[in-house]
This record gives C-alpha cells, structure tokens and sequence, in this order.
C-alpha cells in the first residue's frame, strides 16, 4: 500500500446527506483538500431506489437546498442550460413533485463539485478508520472500486453520511405461506408491475402506516384498478393515520406525519370512515394490529397473503470498522452536535449526517423529532460543520 495521503476532511457517502457534508465544509476552506467516498456519486438511494416515488416536501425546499452554499453555486452557474438545475427552477415551488427531479439535481451537484481542486472523489467503499487518540487524527482504509486496491488517508475529521435501508422485524407467521416483497421494489410502481403476477389471483401484506406504507397501498391500488385486477391488499396497521399539521409558523409532526400526495390518498380514501366506500376500499383489507392484537391478527391473516411487505423505517447501514488506538469502537451519535460518543467520551473528529444520522429536534409542544430531509439535513449542516 502506498503512504497514506493527509486530507483536511473525509466525507464517506454521497447521498444528499454527503453532498450537503461537502458542500458546507468546502464553503469554509479548510486548507487542504477533502476526500469523498462512495461506490457510485450517483445522489445515493433517492436515485437508485426512489425516482419514481412523490417528494413529501415541496420544490421550494429542494431549490433551498441547491442553493444553499456557495460551492453550489458556482456548478450551478457553470452548467448549461437546460439542466436539472434550471428544470427544478421551473417547476412549481410550492408543490411536491417526483424525485427524480431532486436526484438529479443531487447528481448534477455532485458532478460538479467532484472535479473541483480540493476535492478529491474516489469511488469505492471505506472499510475501516482507526483514530489515533495521540494526534487526534484518523487513518481511513478505503477500498478503491477502479483500482482494486486499498489506500490510506489521514485527517482529522471523518463524516460519516453513509444512508439507511429499509427495516425488517420478525412478523409472526410470515414465512409460512408468505414470500418477502421488498419495500424498494413497491416503491417503484414500474417493477412492482412485472413482479407480480396480473394472471392468477395475489394478495399482498403491507405492516405500516406512515409515508412509505401509504404509498405501498397507493400503488398496489393502482395496479389493481388497472392491470392487476385480481390483486388484493391486506393493510395491517397498529396505529391511528397521522398527519402533518401546518400551525403558525411550524409545522406539528412535521417529520412523522402524512404529507403531500400520501396524505391526500390516506385521507380521502384510507380512513375508516372513507375506506368503505372508497375506490381504495374495493382491494384493500384493513386489519387492526393495536392494543396488543398484532400476533393473533397476523396468525389470521397471513396465510392469505403470498406476499408481505414491511414498511416499518429505515434503519442505519452497516458502518466502517471503527476503532480508537485499535480498540474497537462503538459510536453513540450525539443528534444535537452532529458528533459522537463512546461510552460517555467524546470521540475527537468524527461526525455524522443524514438518514443515518438525524438531527434530534423538538417542537413547541415539547415533541421530540429526528429531522430527515434534504433541507433538513442541509440546515442541521450549516448549523453545525463550523464547530468540526
Ligand atoms: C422513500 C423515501 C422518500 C423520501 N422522500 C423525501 C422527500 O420527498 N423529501 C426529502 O427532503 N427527503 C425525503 N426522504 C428522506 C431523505 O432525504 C432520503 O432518505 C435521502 O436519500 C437520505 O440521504 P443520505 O445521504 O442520508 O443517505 P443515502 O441516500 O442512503 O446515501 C448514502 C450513501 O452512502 C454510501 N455509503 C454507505 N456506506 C459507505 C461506505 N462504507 N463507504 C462509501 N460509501 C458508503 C451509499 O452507497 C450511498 O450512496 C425520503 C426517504 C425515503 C426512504
Ligand atoms: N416522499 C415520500 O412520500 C416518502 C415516502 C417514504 C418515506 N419517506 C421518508 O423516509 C423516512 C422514513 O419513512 P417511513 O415511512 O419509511 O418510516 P417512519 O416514518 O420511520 O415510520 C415507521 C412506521 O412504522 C411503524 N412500525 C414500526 N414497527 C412496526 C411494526 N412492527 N408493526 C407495524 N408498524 C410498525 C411505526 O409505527 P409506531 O409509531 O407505532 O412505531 C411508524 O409508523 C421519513 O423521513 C419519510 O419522510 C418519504
């Protein structure tokens, strides 16, 4: 392995998360030039996963998050016209829209800020980083994609936006009757469409009520209203539909509530007093998982299903072996500071971002949220990076 190469920062991950990460800290030239890390600079999951997916947050936020710092910019005001930049300019900003729009604005940027002179973008995966507590700097091991080789670099800062997929928990009774159906897939209704059979009769699962539950149901109603019409849906649901509520000036669940085109369908159709009459009613079965009824209701309905699909969050990928002087470390991440502990210690140059890594909020009715959103981690990022 050739010798480690010394960078002012490295930024694991290039997601939106990663994006705002290196954004912010080359607005604040730190004097050298910063590392970023990722398999493929291509906006992270939002591309790969969800295009075709309706944001939960207007344009205008998307916009607010393009231009929030100057190294943007200057790649926005580089590129030609007609861009993602200028497409995203013209849409509507006080509407949702899909997010392909936001992913490729996200790759646009990313294009852009991966040929500037202080940074240095390797596509690969960083396995390992070890922090020397002496010198409070870091050794990073990155396993280089185009290469097939390993190298090192050595900074004081490692920022770790590195995403979340979606979670599974034990169901029981599923795996019985029943075949996994993975959430990305519902996700993206031109998959979903080859992916079950529009032959033979299916019913499918879906645990969850929040936004990516709701949007499961939208789009297996909307194959079964027009492709699929011997699909059907068993909706198993442990909690009452919950709503973003606009007050004045902030907005009450803002991070946990139905927003945008799932609340729309959720309360125009999804609700008890809606669902029976409703389009969405013909194919869907509701089934009450609360009060304590979860096992039972899903040893009764489950056999049904051939499917199940969970959408119950997202939990934080894999990390990079860490370790302190050696000696492995598990990070407690501090959601106020942006920064991380170890059994109570505060652990020197490491920090984190994104879905992975949420700032902590707290609303005026004393409601405790972890804020996950371009503009969210954007903000949370301005906010903090000057003290890293
Ligand atoms: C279905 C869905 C819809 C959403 N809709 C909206 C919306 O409408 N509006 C909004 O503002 N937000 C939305 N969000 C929330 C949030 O903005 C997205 O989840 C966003 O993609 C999170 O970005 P991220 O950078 O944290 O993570 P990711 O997009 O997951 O990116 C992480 C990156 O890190 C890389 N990586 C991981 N480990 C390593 C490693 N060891 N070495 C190198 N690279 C690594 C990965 O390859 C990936 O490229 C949505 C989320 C979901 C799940
Ligand atoms: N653009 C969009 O419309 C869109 C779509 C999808 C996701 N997103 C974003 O992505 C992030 C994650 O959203 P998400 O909807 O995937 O998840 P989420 O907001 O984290 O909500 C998870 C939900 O799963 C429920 N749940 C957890 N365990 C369960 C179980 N065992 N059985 C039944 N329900 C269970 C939770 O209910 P309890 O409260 O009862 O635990 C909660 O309602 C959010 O930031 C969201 O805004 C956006």
């Amino acid at each position: 392995m050739s010798p480690p190469q010394k960078c002012a920062a490295v930024v694991v991950g290039a997601g939106p998360a990663g994006l705002a990460a290196m954004g912010n800290l080359l607005e604040r030239q730190l004097g050298g030039k910063i590392a970023w890390i990722d398999p493929y600079f291509q906006a992270g999951r939002v591309h790969r996963k969800y295009r075709e997916v309706p944001s939960n947050t207007k344009v205008a936020f998307f916009q607010a998050y393009a231009t929030a710092v100057q190294p943007f910019r200057t790649v926005i005001n580089s590129t030609r016209i007609p861009s993602p930049f200028s497409t995203m300019a013209k849409l509507d900003q006080e509407k949702t829209c899909h997010l392909h729009h936001a992913a490729d604005v996200v790759r646009g940027l990313t294009e852009g800020i991966v040929k500037m002179d202080q940074v240095y973008a390797c596509r690969g995966a960083v396995t390992a980083a070890n922090l020397v507590e002496r010198t409070s700097s870091w050794t990073v091991r990155i396993q280089r994609a185009d290469y097939l080789d390993e190298i090192e670099i050595v900074t004081p800062r490692l920022i770790l936006c590195t995403g979340a997929s979606p979670t599974e928990v034990p169901i029981p009774a599923a795996g019985q009757h029943t075949e996994r159906l993975d959430l990305d897939v519902v996700l993206k209704p031109s998959d979903l469409m080859s992916y079950l059979s529009h032959t033979t009769p299916v019913t499918v699962g879906v645990v969850g009520a929040s936004h990516s539950a709701i949007l499961a149901l939208l789009n297996l109603v909307d194959l079964a209203r027009s492709t699929h019409p011997q699909l059907r849906v068993k909706w198993f649901t442990r909690h009452p539909l919950r709503y973003a509520e606009y007050m004045d000036g902030w907005i009450l669940r803002d991070n946990t509530g139905l927003k945008g085109q799932a609340a729309d369908f959720a309360r125009q159709q999804l609700e008890d007093d809606k669902l029976g009459q409703s389009e969405a009613g013909r194919f869907i079965t509701k089934v009450d998982c609360g009060n304590g009824q979860e096992g039972a209701q899903y040893e009764r309905h489950l056999p049904s299903c051939e499917y199940l699909v969970q959408a119950v969050g997202f939990t934080r990928d894999p990390l990079p072996e860490l370790s302190v002087d050696g000696y492995s470390l598990e990070p407690e991440f501090d959601a106020v500071s942006g920064g991380f502990h170890d059994k109570g210690r505060h652990v020197p140059g490491l920090y984190g971002a994104g879905i992975a890594f949420p700032e902590r909020v707290v609303d005026p009715y004393g409601n405790v949220e972890h804020a996950v959103g371009f503009w969210k981690f954007m903000k949370f990022l301005k906010r903090v990076t000057p003290e890293w």
